[in-house]
């Protein structure tokens, strides 16, 4: 069976996370990540994690020739011909062009792109009460996701964190970023008949199901 190339795209807060990291493991995809990857830098204090913080603590896109950089070293880390799972990129046209670019030289093309759709009334429930497993990246949210112990990772039983990025007005200007800069992409791959919209407010199992379908 042909190897293939996966986009999950979506608003902060969406579930993409949440998804991917099952989806991958499930399905034998190799996860591309960038949030988490610029986070393990910030956290290992690389000279990209102290370039990126700052953007990130804004809300803003972490310039594209860091993050492009980046998914060119996890290609060919991994190799470009395994089946792969973008979390996160392309976040605008521009990382799109550049990716497209990159996959002529694999000679990949882009297979699908997965659209996880959730209104922006849902995004900051989703996202004061999200808590993070600094160790494992695990993700629960407080009413819909609890861990068992009062906030400890079922896996780890590490404390939970809050993102630095999840406060009111950081939120607020990650979704301005989406919505004039992200979004775009989802009419243009609606346009290349690539695009598969998924209903993200469904309850997260059933969000799976239709994400595995679609695969
Ligand atoms: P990134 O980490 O990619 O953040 P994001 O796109 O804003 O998305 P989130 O991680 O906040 O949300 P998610 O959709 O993964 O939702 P989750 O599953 O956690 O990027 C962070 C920053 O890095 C950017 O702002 C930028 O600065 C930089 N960056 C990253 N990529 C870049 C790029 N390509 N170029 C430039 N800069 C880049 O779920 C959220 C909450 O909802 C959780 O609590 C979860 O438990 C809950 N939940 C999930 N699904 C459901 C459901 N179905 N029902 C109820 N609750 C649910």
């Amino acid at each position: 069976m042909k190897n293939s190339m996966i986009i999950l795209i979506g608003p902060p807060g969406a579930g993409k996370g949440t998804q991917a990291k099952n989806v991958s493991a499930s399905n034998n995809y190799i996860l591309i990540s960038t949030g988490d990857l610029l986070r393990d830098n910030v956290g290992k204090r690389t000279e990209l994690g102290l370039k990126a913080k700052s953007f990130m603590d804004k809300g803003e896109l972490v310039p594209t020739d860091l993050v492009v950089d980046m998914i060119k070293s996890e290609l060919k880390k991994y190799g470009a011909d395994k089946n792969f799972l973008f979390d996160g990129f392309p976040r605008n046209l521009t990382q799109n062009e550049l990716l497209k670019k990159m996959l002529i030289d694999f000679k990949r093309d882009i297979d699908k792109v997965i659209y996880i759709d959730v209104d922006d009334s849902v995004i900051y429930d989703r996202l004061t009460n999200r808590r993070v497993c600094p160790k494992c990246k695990r993700v629960y949210h407080l009413k819909y996701n609890p861990p068992k112990k009062d906030n400890l990772c079922d896996d780890c039983n590490v404390s939970l964190i809050i993102r630095d990025d999840d406060k009111q007005d950081v939120i607020k200007k990650r979704l301005e970023v989406y919505h004039g800069q992200t979004a775009p992409l989802i009419e243009y791959y609606k346009g290349v008949n690539k695009l598969v919209a998924i209903n993200g407010e469904n309850n997260p199992q059933d969000v799976y199901k239709d994400i595995a379908s679609a695969l």
